[in-house]
Formats: structure tokens, sequence, C-alpha cells
């Protein structure tokens, strides 16, 4: 496992957690960040033990954004030159394996934006939720105003970019944001809990079922339940989906063998 100096990763049982961890800064995505991100999510996937992957912060802050200090004295060349996704700041949304965004406090700007690269978000109840970029004269510049307007709906996706309002756990539930909240204390058990039960699935199946949901948002309806359909048909060809099938009617759990 490669060393970090701004993330902490580990391995519990199939389950690969990402910690940012400069808490400081309440977890400030600077591209130093990004990168460590990029190379642990490149190791997570790598590993065949890992079979779901939870991205985390700190119980006051998921992460406050990109580093503003960092970026402050740039310019355009610099930011074009060398922008976050170059460095391999959407790593997380190209992660092949199921991933969680588990988000404890503040999750604004960049912050927002890396929990929406997850699959699923489950989020405390002391979650803040927002895009507040435009208070800094600048906008989300890596998803807030594309994956915020799939996610909840133009008009919130408006009120939170073009305020930089935050956005409490319940709004954020109830708008399509993040699938459950649970108590502060829980969020890691809960995480982990969820975490474990999908790693426990066939992992092919859920690679497939986690890119046929995603083509929904970038495609048609015709086109993605053709696609749909394929992967489904392509389930017939696999191990594990016989297996599923056999343990059912046996009355028994299924042992997958992730082929
Ligand atoms: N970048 C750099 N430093 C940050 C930071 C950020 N995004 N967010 C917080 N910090 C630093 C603060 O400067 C402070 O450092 P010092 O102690 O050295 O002054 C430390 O973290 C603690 O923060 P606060 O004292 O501000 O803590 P608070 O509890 O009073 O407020 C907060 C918390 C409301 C989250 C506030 O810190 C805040 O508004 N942060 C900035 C949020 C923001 O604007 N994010 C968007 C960034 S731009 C972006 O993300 C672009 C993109 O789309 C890619």
């Amino acid at each position: 496992m490669s060393s970090f100096e701004h993330i902490l990763v580990e391995r519990k049982g199939a389950v690969g957690i990402v910690t940012l961890n400069r808490p400081k800064m309440l977890n400030a995505l600077s591209f130093g960040v990004f990168s460590e991100i990029k190379v642990a999510i490149d190791d997570l996937e790598a590993d065949d033990a890992v079979g779901c992957i939870i991205v985390t912060g700190s119980e006051k802050a998921f992460a406050a954004g990109a580093d503003i200090k960092e970026m402050q004295p740039k310019g355009f060349i610099d930011m074009f030159s060398q922008d976050f996704t170059q460095i391999g700041g959407d790593r997380v949304a190209t992660c092949t394996k199921p991933t969680i965004a588990a988000v404890s406090g503040y999750a604004l700007g960049g912050g927002c934006e890396l929990a929406m690269m997850c699959d699923i978000m489950i989020c405390s109840d002391t979650a803040k939720f927002g895009q507040p970029e435009i208070t800094l004269g600048t906008i989300p510049g890596i998803g807030g105003t594309q994956r915020l307007t799939r996610a909840i709906g133009k008009s919130k996706a408006m009120d939170l970019c073009l305020t930089g309002r935050m956005m409490d756990a319940a709004e954020a539930e109830r708008s399509g944001l993040v699938s459950r909240i649970v108590p502060a204390d829980k969020l890691m058990e809960e995480a982990i809990a969820m975490a474990e039960k999908i790693a426990g699935m066939s992992r092919p199946v859920a690679s497939m079922a986690k890119s046929a949901v995603n083509r929904s948002l970038e495609t048609s309806l015709a086109e993605g339940l053709k696609v749909e359909r394929d992967l489904f048909h392509a389930t017939f060809a696999l191990e594990d989906r016989s297996e599923g099938m056999a343990a059912f009617i046996e009355k028994r759990k299924p042992v997958n063998k992730n082929r």
C-alpha cells in the first residue's frame, strides 16, 4: 500500500476506507489531497480482497471544499494547465468498485463534489452540504453544477449554487442527495455494515449494476434500457448468477465465486 500525507487508507475485511486527514483545515482539498485520493483508489481497486470503498472525513468536516489558500494566488493558466481532473481529482467517479461517501459535518464546494462522485451517500444528522463557490467569486469546478443538478433537480441546485447557502441533512435526504441519515456516532458503523453487505454480493454483478445505474445519467431512456438488458443477459454467463438462483431454490445462502 502506498504511503500518504493527507489521507488515511485502511482495509477492514473486504471494505477499503479512505479518510481525509487535514483536520486543521477541515479537510480542504488541495492538489496534494486529490492526488493522494487517486493513488488510494488505484490501490484499492487493484486489491482483489476489496469489494467496496468508503470515502469519509472527520466528525466536523467531510471536506470544506477545495483549498482556498492554495487556489487564491493562481491565475487562469495555472488552473487551466493543471486542473483537478488532470491530477485525477475525479478518480472516485471512475472507480469500477462500488463507493460510499460517509459524510459528517461540512461537505462544501469540492467536498460536496467529492461526495457526489461516490455511488451512495449516507450522512450523519450533523451534515451540511453546499456549493458556496459563488461567495468566493467563482463557480463549482469538479461537478457541483452537473452532478448536483442531476441529483436534486434544477431549482434546488440553482438555489444552492446561486445563494451559496448550506442545506442540512434532512433537506439533503428529502431532495435525494443522500440515501440515509444516521446518528453521528453511528456513521462509520452504518457505512461499514452497508459496504460489507455490498462487498458480499457477486463482485462482477455489483459492477454491472453500478455501471447500468450510472449509464442512466449519461444516455437516453431507450439506450439505457438496452444497456441494462445487455448487462442483465450478460449475468447469465456468470457462475454467480446460476449459483444465486440455485441457492434461492435450495433455501441456502449463495457462495459467490466472483466469476
Ligand atoms: N480552504 C482552505 N482552508 C480552509 C477551508 C478551505 N476550503 N475551509 C476551512 N479552512 C480553514 C480555515 O481557513 C481555518 O484555518 P485557520 O485556522 O488557519 O484560519 C480552518 O480551516 C478552520 O476553519 P474556520 O475557522 O473557518 O471554521 P468555522 O467552523 O468557523 O467555519 C466553515 C467552518 C463554515 C466550513 C468555513 O471554514 C468555510 O466557510 N470554509 C470555506 C467553505 C468554502 O467556501 N468552500 C468552497 C471552496 S472552493 C471550491 O471547492 C472550488 C471547487 O468547486 C473545486
